[in-house]
């Protein structure tokens, strides 16, 4: 079978969230389905610089004002589409805002320009690969599935996937003939969204089916404020959605083989951890103590994350002699308080702000337990990563965190199934609780060992997953 999946980020070229580690691994698990898949992807300058080379496969004289060709490659095991639009995709830094931080003022036709091309390989427009499905990820490949709807021309089954309902893909009405989508489609049962136009709502309206990264985010997002006003929507197609989990790629994080640790381990050989925990206590000068309670985190620094009520618990980590390393970058104010709180405190708090692959692995190998205090998190990636490497999640009770972490009590840990900490509701007293909690089952250690080792046995690949959308592949896919 054949798909054609559609994304602004992948793995290993162009990353800024998960989005781009779920784009980059799929495809190889799908192929263990019988699935194979191409997947398109805009033609930024570290993209094409990651190419280093592909053979044109369509020419776009006109793409939204400028000429264009998509690329035809194979990278790191995947094969590509590259949208090679120099005039939407030649720019330096991030694929979304520009250096000054502000969205880049023509987003609506970038990404209307790569779901347009979508659409076209959709119909048929490179002959030697005419996709039985079309996959869009996130808002910026969304309107794909209004684009082939709008054609009238046969069309390849499709699924919308959801990886977080935050980010919308919202745009002035006055742009749509700019975008290309025709009068009758500024409706509430088309792309109209308060107004304006949103390609996210246009991708939930017209895929056959809609997958988000997690059966609890799944539900949420039908109701109320996760909904982010689309949950009327969502609910009226309730019949075509489900949650199917995010898997890690299992090969690159692998505490036996990893290349950017200080000291390999197994669950059978946890004792060689230590030497991870020291080597993260020197990189950030924290005191050496193989006792002290060390906790991490890797996070986009943003509102949905909740460290802003990780900062107001900075009194009790500093009073209970915790450790904390920060791995992150994002909001402006944010960066600055845990930079200052580092400086204050540098035998006790380590912070790195910026995006460091290898740190992440030494800080999920390194640390005792790993804190992911989100607001709303449709999967979430680290904590999947921190139950891998013996790291205990310590997690809200929200979206894919509620779904992936065995919450420890009596009956969990009696029958060896917990896993880590779940608290409820993301406040910062809760927080504060749970990192209480967790202290204290650290200092326990039988109880400490016995959730490192089920963690570290719990399948977080790309195995299951894979079933998942390989079987709705089959059941929307057309001849
Ligand atoms: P989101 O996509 O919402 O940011 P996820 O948990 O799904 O959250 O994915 C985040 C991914 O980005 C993970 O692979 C994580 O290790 C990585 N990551 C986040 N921040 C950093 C950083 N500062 N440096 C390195 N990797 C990071
Ligand atoms: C989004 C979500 C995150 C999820 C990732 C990959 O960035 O915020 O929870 O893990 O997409 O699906």
């Amino acid at each position: 079978l054949r798909a054609l999946a559609v994304a602004s980020e992948i793995f290993p070229l162009i990353k800024t969230g998960g989005l781009a580690d779920v784009t980059g691994a799929l495809p190889l698990a799908l192929k263990a389905e019988g699935i194979e898949t191409r997947t398109l992807v805009p033609g930024y300058p570290d993209v094409l610089d990651g190419l280093g080379g592909g053979v044109e496969v369509l020419n776009l004289p006109d793409c939204y004002g400028g000429p264009a060709r998509v690329l035809g490659c194979s990278v790191a095991d995947l094969d590509l589409f590259v949208l090679d639009a120099p005039h939407l995709f030649a720019r330096p830094g991030n694929p979304y805002v520009a250096p000054d931080g502000a969205d880049w003022p023509d987003n609506a036709l970038r990404f209307a320009a790569l779901a347009r091309t979508a659409a076209e390989i959709g119909q048929g427009a490179i002959p030697t690969f005419v996709p039985q499905v079309v996959h869009a990820h996130d808002w910026q490949a969304a309107l794909t599935h209004a684009f082939l709807h709008y054609s009238g021309r046969p069309r390849p089954g499709s699924i919308m996937t959801v990886h977080n309902l935050a980010f919308q893909g919202r745009f002035p009405s006055e742009l749509l003939s700019e975008i290309g989508l025709p009068p009758q489609s500024f409706s509430i049962d088309g792309v109209e969204y308060y107004g304006g136009i949103s390609f996210l709502k246009a991708g939930l309206q017209f895929a056959d089916r809609i997958t988000t990264v997690s059966p609890t985010y799944a539900r949420e997002i039908q109701q109320g404020e996760a909904g982010m006003g689309l949950d009327g929507l969502l609910r009226a197609r309730s019949d075509v959605l489900s949650g199917i989990l995010n898997g890690i790629d299992t090969s690159v994080w692998n505490p036996a083989t990893d290349p950017h640790i200080a000291s390999p381990f197994s669950v059978t050989s946890l004792a060689a951890r230590a030497a991870n925990k020291a080597a993260l206590q020197r990189r950030f000068g924290l005191t050496p103590a193989p006792d002290a309670y060390l906790l991490g985190v890797i996070s986009r620094l943003s509102w949905q994350k909740g460290l802003d009520l990780l900062l107001q618990n900075l009194p009790l980590i500093l009073g209970e002699g915790v450790q904390l390393v920060l791995l992150g970058s994002g909001e402006v104010d944010l960066q600055e308080q845990f930079r200052a709180a580092a400086k204050s405190h540098p035998d006790q708090i380590g912070v790195f702000i910026g995006y460091d692959e290898n740190l992440a692995h030494l800080i999920q190998a390194g640390s005792d337990a790993l804190l992911v205090p989100s607001r709303f998190e449709p999967c979430g990636l680290t904590q999947m990563c921190a139950l891998r490497y013996g790291a205990v999640p310590v997690v809200s009770r929200v979206g894919g965190l509620a779904d992936t972490v065995i919450d420890a009590n009596e009956a969990t840990i009696a029958g060896n199934a917990a896993t880590g900490i779940q608290f409820s509701p993301v406040t910062s007293e809760a927080l504060g609780g749970a990192i209480r909690r967790a202290k204290a089952m650290f200092h326990d250690k039988p109880v400490w060992l016995g959730m490192q080792r089920n963690g570290m046995t719990v399948d977080v690949s790309w195995h299951d997953p894979a079933r998942h959308y390989a079987d709705l592949y089959r059941q929307v896919a057309r001849p």
